[in-house]
């Protein structure tokens, strides 16, 4: 007799479906030709060198060894001072930062270390896809605020203010965010913050990945930077996006030490370190590599502007992203949802993008496109959207 499976996974396993996002890959993956793809969330830049010297340089030291749990002590004091030298925050390197595998696993390890089943975690969306599964995974309640077009996609303060409860355990904000590329100034986050003063007990998980991907001043803006919140905010951030480190796997985690100590702990049994190799990138990372990541910045910014041109001209609707390395699109006009759009430009045009309900349900009606792609692939991707969306409105 075989076995019953089901009844031997877990059930909040189980109930979490898989990543939309994958469904995309995989079509277009097995997809004969040359397809496009705007799909991925990834930078289409090779990692800075003098980055990947200095993790050349880590093995050919000898440092292929576990690190401290919390990682290299230099590594958290380079991360320690790129959080003063770009936020003007300041925290404890021995005590309240954590280097993480990925801003993945820091996002994993919150949920983790505060969730008590059946707590509540407010979620805003459209979102990153392991928002709400992580929660889901601890046993959390996940409560969705969307965010709208017309409001530029920002976390409304009345919004939030609605969504808390006397069960509400923290917050997760993700700006500059994906899907959307939206982001929050200073003077946005300073509503928040009034918000968060009247409800004391709620902490804020905040997702800054793509914090030097600002294109308003490329400057991180952050609840971090309001002093009255420093004791309940904990950052997650990471390389992956602004310094193109996919393949390090490395982030961080930077909070109170009452935080942060039951995140370490769970990473000291489950993860036990993150790569050494990766921490010593890091050092050079966050110590010297500022120049490097604007001229990415630059490059996406370019690109920016030719997408959302390039989308206008074939005639969706785009609220501006200043942010992050995607442009969200309505794609109503069309009468197709998101997936239809999606699977038949792949098919017909081979273009691989990625509908926007994979982000929650809020982005039914619209599609992420990344530009972290070659300008040559944009600008041809965008031509093809054109015809696509033409031959769609003749029927
Ligand atoms: C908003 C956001 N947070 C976190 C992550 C995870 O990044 P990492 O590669 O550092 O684990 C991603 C990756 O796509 C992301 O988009």
């Amino acid at each position: 007799m075989s076995l019953d499976y089901d009844s031997k996974i877990s059930k909040a396993v189980q109930q979490v479906p898989p990543s939309a996002i994958r469904k995309f890959f995989d079509l277009a993956n097995e997809m004969k030709g040359h397809v496009i793809s705007l799909s991925i969330g990834e930078p289409d830049f090779v990692t800075p060198w003098t980055i990947r010297e200095a993790a050349i340089n880590s093995i050919i030291d000898g440092y292929t060894h576990y690190s401290p749990n919390s990682g290299y002590i230099d590594s958290r004091i380079a991360i320690v001072d790129y959080l003063k030298r770009r936020y003007g925050v300041s925290y404890d390197a021995k005590s309240e930062v954590l280097v993480t595998v990925g801003g993945s696993e820091g996002l994993d390890l919150a949920a983790r270390a505060l969730i008590n089943p059946g707590d509540e975690v407010i979620i805003v969306e459209p979102c990153f896809v392991a928002y709400k599964a992580t929660v889901e995974f601890a046993h959390g309640v996940p409560v969705i605020v969307s965010t709208k077009p017309e409001n530029d996609y920002k976390l409304k303060p009345e919004e939030l203010e609605a969504a808390i409860t006397d069960k509400t355990k923290y917050v997760i904000v993700g700006y500059p965010n994906n899907p959307t590329g939206a982001v929050m100034t200073l003077e946005d986050w300073a509503k928040i913050k009034d918000v968060l003063m009247r409800h004391p007990e709620v902490i804020v998980l905040s997702d800054e990945l793509y914090c030097e991907l600002n294109y308003l001043d490329g400057k991180p803006a952050s609840l971090t930077q309001f002093a009255e919140l420093r004791d309940r905010v904990i950052m997650v951030n990471g390389f992956s996006k602004s310094y193109a480190m996919t393949g390090f796997r490395v982030g961080y985690i930077a909070g109170p030490h009452e935080l942060v100590a039951p995140m370490i702990k769970i990473h000291q049994y489950c993860i036990m370190c993150a790569p050494s190799t990766s921490q010593l990138a890091v050092v050079e990372a966050a110590m010297n590599a500022d120049n490097e990541i604007k001229k990415m910045r630059d490059e996406y910014n370019h690109r920016r502007r030719v997408i959302v041109q390039g989308l206008k001209d074939a005639g969706l609707d785009c609220f501006t992203p200043y942010g992050a390395f995607y442009a969200f699109p309505s794609i109503k006009s069309t009468g197709l949802s998101s997936e239809e759009f999606c699977e038949r430009f792949l098919l017909e045009k081979h273009v691989a993008i990625v509908p926007g309900n994979a982000f929650g349900a809020c982005g039914e009606g619209f599609v992420r496109i990344s530009y972290a792609a070659s300008l040559e692939d944009i600008k041809e991707a965008m031509k093809l959207l054109k015809e696509f969306v033409e031959e769609l409105k003749k029927g």
